[in-house]
């Protein structure tokens, strides 16, 4: 083919392959093919020397006329397709300026932890103060200073987590319940003790709408040199009109703990039925004896309850999991 014809077909085709150019790519592969080192344009202009002279510069002008225009093809095809990039990049990082800010939430404490403070701080205003105890206990104040004989089954590892730490004889573990505080604070403090101690407590039970390995109780102590059952009856009732509404009727049932003799459960009448709201009694002599009280000189109370079914109780939750969940729906209306 001749030169001349070779451009010509060129002119011709080479606008529909820019003008199908949909990428930058696509583009630079097409100028590539049609001004590039191996195209046509490029072959004539190294053939221009080869031809006789005096067509030379006719067709040296065909050349650069084909030439520029496809160039200018491309060059337009290049700024449709720029602006078209730029225009989806931009999309693509769009920021809705309308919508509404994201408001900063304020916390609040947990429900569990609102009723531990709200326990406390009926018993602060009697005179009591608080206190904290470890997690991790030795058998020996979880258990054995609390008159709780070896025997016992809840010492065994159907009921209490043992730890594989340290050398005690006895075994460590984490504590069953806050009682353990009650020798560990005896020990550290003469008589007399007002005090209160509030603290997660586990237990190896699997979790159910009434149990969870790892729950909160709040402990109460009080010893004195004349301290009756009549004081912890009179403490206790009032620590339920605080709690439950000042018309709340209780009631006082006998019960066993090791560690305080008498003892009793008190049940509380709330919403049309009677409700256990706490183990209590008063303080076993031989407690006494295993903290280096003398029990001719003091008397003493002491009670535990679990948070967790005092919260459902006192609103009315049904099911445990529910405080422990982290479900918003369920917070939120604690706040
Ligand atoms: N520690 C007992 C429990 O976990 C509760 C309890 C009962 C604590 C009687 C006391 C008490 O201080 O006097 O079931």
């Amino acid at each position: 083919m001749d030169i001349r014809e070779e451009l010509q077909a060129l002119s011709e085709s080479a606008p529909a392959r820019i003008a199908a150019a949909s990428t930058m790519e696509e583009l630079a592969a097409a100028e590539s093919d049609i001004t590039g080192k191996k195209s046509p344009v490029a072959a004539a202009r190294r053939m221009l020397g080869k031809i006789d002279p005096d067509q030379r510069r006719e067709v040296g002008i065909l050349i650069k006329r084909v030439a520029v225009s496809l160039q200018r093809d491309i060059d337009a095809r290049r700024s449709v397709l720029l602006l078209a990039e730029e225009t989806a990049d931009l999309a693509a990082d769009a920021i809705d300026i309308t919508l509404p800010g994201r408001g900063q939430t304020v916390g609040t404490h947990h429900i569990i932890q609102q009723v531990v403070d709200e326990i406390i701080d009926i018993f602060v205003a009697l005179g009591f103060t608080v206190a904290r105890g470890p997690e991790v206990e030795t058998s020996f104040y979880n258990f054995t200073a609390l008159n709780i004989p070896d025997t016992h089954p809840s010492r065994l590892e159907t009921d209490t987590l043992y730890v594989d730490y340290g050398d005690d004889d006895e075994g460590v573990l984490l504590r069953t319940h806050t009682s353990p505080m009650q020798a560990r604070y005896m020990e550290q403090n003469d008589p007399p003790v007002y005090v209160v101690v509030p603290g997660k407590v586990f237990r190896s039970d699997p979790l159910d709408p009434t149990h969870s390995p790892v729950f909160h109780q709040v402990e109460g102590l009080a010893v004195d040199t004349d301290i009756t059952f009549g004081d912890l009856k009179g403490t206790l009732e009032m620590f339920a009109k605080q709690f439950l509404g000042k018309d709340t009727e209780v009631k006082f049932i006998p019960h066993y703990f090791p560690f305080t003799e008498p003892s009793a459960e008190m049940h509380a009448y709330s919403n049309g039925r009677w409700l256990e709201l706490l183990g209590c009694g008063m303080v076993n002599p031989a407690v006494f004896e295993n903290v280096g009280y003398d029990p001719s000189v003091v008397t003493g109370f002491a009670f535990g309850m679990g948070v967790e079914r005092l919260a459902m109780v006192r609103h009315g939750v049904t099911d445990l999991r529910y405080l422990l969940e982290n479900d918003f729906r369920v917070l939120r209306q604690f706040v």
